[in-house]
């Protein structure tokens, strides 16, 4: 059932949200942000109080997961929304107290075990977008559609220092550049489903390329990849 996910992966800041929510919006399909639930595992234990910075253990988590309820639920618009012990965390989960601490959380295998369940479970809504770090080697690696997004660290500081909301008050384009490498360094040399490219992922230079240049090739890579999929809007054959 999985091959019907599209798989689209990445570091972070590499704009795999936007184009990724913006695809889902032209195919008429749901999206999925695995990001936001790794957010939300790490919003969770903050707000608990567990001190990420000097206990970030399988151990400090073992309990915590118990206590926790994650769904994926459709908001007022139809949109599918992270909702945590039944409410929808909204902006908490973008602080960039959260984005701090995600990387070392994420690492965890007892995490990544509760997380990549849930995520399996989708196969079942059919075709869905889904974005991460690991959803064409770990999650679905039998998707038919897999793309990698990069960007310069250049261009992705830019963006993420673009980003309401995101950054810490006082914010540089080499303090944004320092933290999302600090990330990225976690996120690739972690045992468990490191960040990299699927063998069979396309991989999307998007330093050049604006939002919707990114939206329509993906979007037309898919279409004309997909013959079995002609009610997909836009579809030519
Ligand atoms: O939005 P941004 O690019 O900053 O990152 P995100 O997609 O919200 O992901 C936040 C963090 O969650 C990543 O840096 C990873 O540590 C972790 N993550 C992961 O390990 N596996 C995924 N499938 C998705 C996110």
């Amino acid at each position: 059932m999985g091959d019907k996910v599209i798989a689209i992966d990445g570091p972070a800041a590499s704009g795999k949200s936007t184009v990724a929510e913006l695809i889902a919006d032209k195919l008429s399909v749901p999206y999925i942000n695995t990001g936001n639930m790794y957010r939300a595992v790490t919003l969770f234990a903050l707000d608990s109080g567990v001190d990420l910075k000097n206990n970030c253990s399988d151990a400090a988590f073992d309990e915590l997961l118990q206590k926790l309820q994650l769904d994926y639920k459709r908001n007022a618009s139809g949109i599918y929304e992270i909702e945590l012990n039944g409410e929808f965390p909204g902006n908490g989960i973008r602080s960039p107290e959260v984005a701090s601490y995600v990387s070392p959380v994420a690492a965890l295998p007892v995490v990544r075990a509760w997380l990549s369940q849930k995520q399996r479970d989708f196969a079942s809504l059919g075709m869905i977008v889904m974005e991460g770090r690991d959803i064409g080697t770990v999650i679905f690696p039998e998707s038919k559609f897999k793309f990698f997004l990069t960007a310069t660290p250049e261009a992705r500081a830019r963006r993420r220092l673009g980003q309401d909301g995101e950054n810490f008050d006082g914010a540089t384009l080499e303090s944004v550049a320092a933290a999302i490498a600090e990330r990225d360094r976690i996120d690739s040399t972690r045992e468990v489903a490191p960040l990299k490219p699927a063998g069979d992922a396309e991989i999307v230079d998007t330093t050049d390329m604006t939002i919707d240049e990114v939206v329509d090739y993906i979007t037309g890579r898919i279409l004309n990849n997909d013959s079995s999929r002609n009610d997909l809007p836009g579809a030519v054959c």
